[in-house]
């Protein structure tokens, strides 16, 4: 498993050709530019086939090499919480291999932790078992914005807002990269559902799409200095996401300077030309019809791309660029020289994956202190198949397949041991058609009544037991939304008969995003949200259902009550069949819920402790630069250690323009001891204050006074100060 490099027959050519090898103690671009030299080297010695062969794909997840000059091919590999497991030069899964690695919890997980630096460790273990498994670039990560609750991939992606995105992915693609692997930032763009995810044609106001949709992937170049982009396979505008004149040349490659490597969505590219001219740089699973021996010569971006360049149609610098770029990242990563070994699935990476599970974990509700468990409970019925079940081969792409996975009722058992009496019963089935069973539903009460406390653990999943059959993955699951935001396999009726038997139900609730609660959450005291939280989230579970951790997770998504609420399907246009347009333009998640005044179930940013917290002492000063500083002492009122998000929004008082409620513009994790205070500094530089202003078709500080709402979730604004900008 160590990792190809080129040869030094090359090296030697190279050094003939090129400048010497920079010295490790170069200046970053000196390095750089030696590395420049020697790209334009090696192109200056390539045959336009040999050219052509690295811009497509050579099997399953490999990008062509060159052989005669010892130029590698790239090794791609899913995904975005674990290295997937391996598939032959075909889609074949290898056998006899060790190929089981860590788990991490999925993206909203991460998300849900705020914890950027939680980020940067996710992204080192990923970078870290990709190179011990001798890949270049993990397909990773998956920010699309959470529009919908019915978005099948939402539980890979993030949140809703472009802001957190922003600051969580730079830390991950960083971790990622310092590893010497690159990152993936995916997928470019809005694909923000699976329904026909093929063949829609987004449109969407330029402001909502500056606004909303690209931030994420801007941070992820000019901030993350991302290596490499996946566009997406929808289109946007009339033009295929990876074929797209307007997104890949003029905003990513014009605007943003990104110098990386564009690679399509796995058969996302559909015209030679489009996709030469238009800005992709590697075309990838094309024709897997033709599986599991596709001639990659009939790729769009091979025989077809030859033929277009000798006929004159193509220019050769434009080949020539797409090798640069794909020349460049292996530089970048190392490929040509010595890199680090990597590790994996050590028990290290085992305890960030458990510590990111650990503040992920969004306490919802939590009525007359129901949690945390005390110990003294001895009797606890633990209900509902999500209890007992394992995740990390499910979802489609991103599935991984974990050294092991602990799943909540192991997790309980292994935390509690011998002092409490877990009676375990399935109270659903997870099968299709299965609809509420009432001999698993009898069951699940008669546990509930004999018992002290009762879980419930239900929510989403990623599909049917049979992972193999993805066209039966149809809930947290690529390729597919789920057809509604109502709890499935009857897992309504179980939780009121439940709640019927023994008030004292907590309902955790597993899945990667919103589900419908309104059937039951008025006579449920507890709710938890947990995720997919890895091969430790059945750990941090237990250790959050009884006090060993304090809960510090918040919603990076909007739970709203019902889904005739969420906007992309009040106002937007969400599953039209080849058109969609995005009405709801900049109104998504909280932005919509707070400025339209509908309360949703559960707010953005929310999540409660086993301790309280405090805001006080905001001062918001406008410093000579035309920043603004604020600062606001949290404390910490409780008696139990915790950690809390202080939340910074931006209100515009007065605007030409129609503006939400509130935006979040900055935010910070404190963890304090009981009693103890701190003063959270944070500074808004005028992106925070601005909007994108369509008729100069450039972004806008309109002046006038902003107030700056501080506090705990977006609907639990602690204390306010102003600016006048
Ligand atoms: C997914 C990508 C993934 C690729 C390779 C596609 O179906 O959309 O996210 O990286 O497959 O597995």
């Amino acid at each position: 498993m160590t990792k190809r490099r080129i040869t030094l027959a090359v090296l030697s050519v190279l050094a003939m050709s090129a400048p010497a090898v920079a010295q490790t103690s170069a200046p970053a671009t000196t390095v750089a530019q030696n590395d420049e030299a020697k790209i334009e080297a090696l192109i200056k010695q390539m045959t336009l086939e040999e050219k052509v062969t690295m811009i497509h794909a050579s099997s399953s997840f490999t990008s062509g090499g060159v052989k005669r000059l010892g130029i590698p091919e790239l090794m791609t590999s899913d995904g975005p919480h674990g290295v997937r497991p391996e598939h032959g030069r075909d889609w074949t899964l290898d056998k006899d291999v060790n190929d089981s690695c860590t788990y991490l919890p999925t993206g909203v997980a991460l998300a849900s932790t705020w914890n950027p630096k939680l980020g940067y460790a996710f992204g080192s273990v990923l970078g870290s078992e990709a190179n011990a498994r001798g890949k270049d670039v993990i397909l990773g990560p998956g920010i699309n914005i959470m529009r919908t609750p019915l978005n099948g991939r939402n539980f890979e992606y993030q949140s809703e807002d472009p802001y957190l995105i922003s600051q969580m992915v730079v830390g991950y693609i960083k971790g990622v990269q310092d590893q010497g692997v690159s990152a993936c930032v995916k997928h470019f763009i809005a694909n923000n559902q699976e329904t026909n995810r093929n063949t829609v044609d987004i449109n969407m106001s330029e402001r909502a799409l500056r606004e909303i949709y690209l931030p994420g992937f801007k941070a992820a170049v000019t901030v993350g200095k991302v290596n490499t982009l996946m566009g997406s396979y929808n289109l946007f505008r009339g033009q295929y996401c990876t074929e797209n004149d307007y997104l890949i040349n003029k905003i990513l490659k014009g605007e943003w300077k990104f110098d990386g490597l564009v690679m399509s969505d796995w058969g996302a590219v559909h015209v030679a030309s489009e996709a030469l001219l238009n800005g992709c740089d590697l075309e990838m699973g094309t024709d897997l019809k033709m599986l599991p021996n596709p001639d990659y010569n009939k790729f769009y971006m091979a025989d077809s791309a030859l033929l277009l360049v000798k006929n004159g149609k193509v220019p050769e610098s434009i080949i020539d660029e797409k090798v640069r770029r794909i020349l460049r990242i292996m530089y970048r990563t190392h490929m040509f020289d010595q890199r680090q070994p990597g590790s994996y699935a050590t028990k290290e990476h085992a305890a960030t994956a458990l510590k990111i599970a650990e503040e992920s974990i969004v306490l919802l509700k939590n009525e007359k202190n129901l949690l945390p468990l005390s110990a003294s409970v001895k009797n606890v019925a633990v209900i509902g198949m999500n209890a007992n079940r394992k995740n990390s081969m499910g979802g489609g792409s991103s599935q991984v397949k974990a050294l092991y996975e602990i799943t909540p009722l192991a997790g309980l058992r292994t935390l509690m041991g011998d002092k409490v009496n877990f009676t375990y019963s399935q109270g659903y089935k997870i099968e299709r058609k299965a609809d509420a069973d009432d001999q698993l539903i009898a069951e699940a009460v008669a546990a509930a009544k004999k018992s002290d406390v009762a879980i419930v653990f239900g929510g989403w999943t990623h599909g049917y037991s049979d992972y193999s059959k993805w066209s039966d993955n149809a809930f947290d699951a690529e390729g597919f939304d789920k057809k509604d935001m109502k709890m499935p396999f009857g897992q309504d009726k179980l939780i009121q008969e439940v709640l019927k038997a023994n008030p004292n139900t907590i309902v955790v609730l597993i899945g990667g995003g919103p589900i419908d609660m309104t059937k039951w959450i008025g006579q449920t005291k507890a709710v938890v949200q947990a995720w997919y939280g890895g091969m430790e989230g059945g750990t941090a579970i237990a250790e959050m259902l009884y006090g060993k951790i304090n809960p510090s997770g918040k919603l990076p998504v909007t739970f709203p009550k019902v889904l005739e609420d969420v906007p992309a399907h009040k106002l937007g246009d969400y599953g039209n069949n080849l058109h969609e347009e995005y009405k709801d333009g900049i109104y998504v998640g909280y932005r919509y819920y707070d400025t339209y005044k509908v309360q949703p179930q559960f707010a953005f940013g929310h999540g409660l402790s086993y301790t309280t917290f405090s805001y006080s002492n905001l001062t918001v000063t406008k410093n000579s630069d035309n920043t603004v500083s604020v600062n606001v002492t949290v404390k910490n009122t409780g008696s139990k250690e915790g950690g809390d998000v202080a939340q910074v929004y931006v209100h515009q008082d007065k605007c030409s323009v129609d503006r939400p409620e509130k935006e979040l513009k900055g935010f910070e994790k404190v963890f304090l001891k009981a009693g103890e205070s701190k003063v959270v500094k944070l500074t808004l530089n005028k992106d925070a204050f601005q909007y994108f202003d369509e008729k100069k078709n450039d972004w806008t500080l309109e002046p006038g006074k902003f107030t700056i709402l501080v506090g705990n979730a977006s609907d639990n604004i602690k204390v306010k100060g102003s600016a006048v900008l």
